[in-house]
């Protein structure tokens, strides 16, 4: 894990500007964010929370720490008086950049040209664009997060027969195992190919149809780390995040979202032995919370877009109040909004 050397002064002087600020400012932080941003923050969570927590804030300024598409997203939710402003703006997400719009709507009037359109319900991930997230809004679907894609399927299948989901074919195939989805009715959506690599025959037939997108974070875990893990810590529980892939999935003791992950460990009885599969400043965290209890990486694995977040750069965005604010332009962000809406309500 790389070592973290923000010059205290730093550290002090976003302190002091703080309370300078007061409730005008509202920084946001993602639980894989290295610990001296959480540390600074007034408000951590996982995707989903922190969508919630934009969307009922009064700051009239939010800073968000975390990857770009959830800083969009509270842009989406909070009111126009507010702004929403990301230390840096180079900080993606390699996942939602597998899906644009262009790839995104061509697939669509692919399938919608073999199965009819009223059938077909599109689900986005929120680890994706707000053109996405706008398209889906528009055509009755919803966003979700690792924290209620089991809910948002429910919704989908109670209004279409087929659920369209994009970018993380994982996230996908692990929400329809849990829901007894057969494997014959899920099928996979690469984009390089014409109707996915896929037969008119075979989208008639399926239930769940996923793009073929991943995060590289999660998906280089692997059973046979599981199985060393487990071999060199007997009676250790594995909780990894739903994008794994389901061969890990399915091995592991329990999956979750990040705030399910920190919920886990939290509850955890003292003396137990947690492993977890997911990005490793939130391991190395639980870890450092918790000596009561031996939490493990079931490998280091590192989001380098996570990591752009630094403490200088946050500074320069308290003391900067126009730099690197996010923008959605208005017809975007009103069909991305019928969507997150959506998901809030769930
Ligand atoms: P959460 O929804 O669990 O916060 O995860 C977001 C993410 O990007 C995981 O890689
Ligand atoms: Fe994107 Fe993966 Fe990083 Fe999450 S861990 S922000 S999905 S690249």
């Amino acid at each position: 894990m790389k070592k973290d050397n923000t010059p205290p002064e730093i550290l002090a002087q976003i302190r002091d500007r703080k309370n300078e600020l007061g409730e005008e400012l509202l920084i946001l932080t993602h639980h894989y964010q290295r610990s001296s941003i959480v540390d600074l923050g007034d408000f951590k969570g996982d995707s989903f929370d922190l969508s919630r927590k934009a969307a009922n804030s009064k700051a009239s300024r939010i800073v968000f720490c975390g990857v770009h598409f959830m800083a969009e997203s509270a842009r989406i939710l909070c009111a126009e008086r507010q702004t929403v402003q990301i230390p840096d703006e180079e900080a993606g997400c390699w996942m939602s950049d597998m899906a644009d719009h262009v790839m995104v709507q061509r697939a669509w009037n692919e399938l919608v040209a073999v199965v009819p359109t009223d059938k077909v319900m599109p689900v986005t991930y929120m680890n994706s664009d707000a053109v996405i997230k706008a398209f889906c809004g528009q055509a009755g679907g919803i966003v979700c997060t690792s924290s209620n894609a089991g809910k948002a399927f429910a919704w989908g299948f109670a209004q279409r027969e087929k659920i369209f989901f994009f970018p993380d074919q994982h996230l996908g195939q692990n929400t329809a195992n849990q829901m007894g989805i057969a494997p014959d009715e899920i099928v996979i959506w690469d984009p390089a190919k014409p109707l996915g690599g896929n037969a008119p025959q075979a989208l008639e037939q399926a239930r769940v149809i996923l793009w073929k997108g991943y995060c590289l974070v999660h998906t280089r875990f692997t059973i046979a780390q599981m199985e060393s893990m487990r071999k060199k810590n007997p009676g250790a529980q594995i909780v990894v995040h739903p994008e794994c892939t389901q061969e890990v999935v399915n091995l592991a003791d329990a999956v979750g979202s990040t705030s399910f992950i920190v919920d886990y460990v939290t509850k955890a009885a003292p003396g137990s032995r947690i492993i977890i599969g997911t990005e490793i400043n939130l391991v190395q965290r639980l870890a450092d919370d918790h000596p009561e209890k031996t939490v493990l990486p079931l490998y280091e694995s590192f989001c380098p877009n996570m990591y752009k977040i630094s403490p200088g750069k946050l500074l320069q965005a308290i003391e900067q109040p126009d730099r690197n604010k996010v923008a959605v332009p208005t017809d975007i962000q009103a069909g991305a909004v019928l969507a997150l809406e959506r998901m809030l309500a769930l």
